[in-house]
């Protein structure tokens, strides 16, 4: 098992992106070209591969402003309410975990949970990251939940995805 970080601007993988349309967009309906996100390339990247086969990525940015977000596949996701208060101050850096997703078949091996990992240490490192926010899908809490996110709030649905609810880590 080979667990490979990617710091922002640095060269991914096609396969990167392979796994997250199959994995993350696929299952949805939705066309190639869904699965890449405007802000890649400010990002930091993590993924497994296993001999030299990626089976699990994951991707974490800073957040500028609430964290509201509008995907290339049209879903609206809302802000995270704690960003947008005047005394969000000590919250920040803060960071936004997204796109995580192994594939199927290497499912439940923690593979995911490394890669989590990883992109939360190394955002602590290269951004002194003291938050992280999410917004997981309903059947993806329990994950968060293992590596220690908190849900907060109602349940909300994201346009073409399905039911969400956000969460957050202190960092
Ligand atoms: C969510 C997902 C990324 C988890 O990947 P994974 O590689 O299977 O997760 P891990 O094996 O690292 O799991 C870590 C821990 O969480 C637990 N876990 C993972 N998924 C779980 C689930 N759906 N329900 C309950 N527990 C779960 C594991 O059992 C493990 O617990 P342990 O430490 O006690 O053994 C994967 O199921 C997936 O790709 N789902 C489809 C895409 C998706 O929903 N992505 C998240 C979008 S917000």
């Amino acid at each position: 098992m080979n667990l490979v970080t990617v710091l922002p601007g640095e060269i991914l993988p096609q396969e990167y992106f392979d796994v997250r349309y199959e994995v993350l967009r696929k299952p949805l309906g939705s066309p190639r070209g869904s699965e890449l996100l405007t802000d890649d390339d400010k990002a930091i990247h993590a993924y497994i591969s296993i001999d030299t086969k990626i089976v699990a990525v994951g991707r974490i940015a800073l957040i500028a402003g609430d964290g509201s977000v509008k995907d290339p596949v049209g879903s609206n996701c809302p802000a995270f309410e704690p960003l947008s208060t005047s005394t969000a101050s000590g919250l920040r850096p803060a960071v936004q975990v997204r796109q995580m997703g192994t594939l199927p078949e290497f499912q439940g091996k923690g593979f995911a949970a490394k890669v989590l990992t990883a992109l939360e240490e190394t955002a602590k490192k290269n951004w002194n990251a003291h938050t992280g926010w999410l917004q997981a899908r309903i059947t993806a809490i329990p994950f968060y939940e293992k590596c220690g996110w908190t849900a907060y709030g109602e349940d909300y649905d994201v346009n073409k995805v399905g039911p969400h609810r956000s969460m957050w880590k202190k960092l």
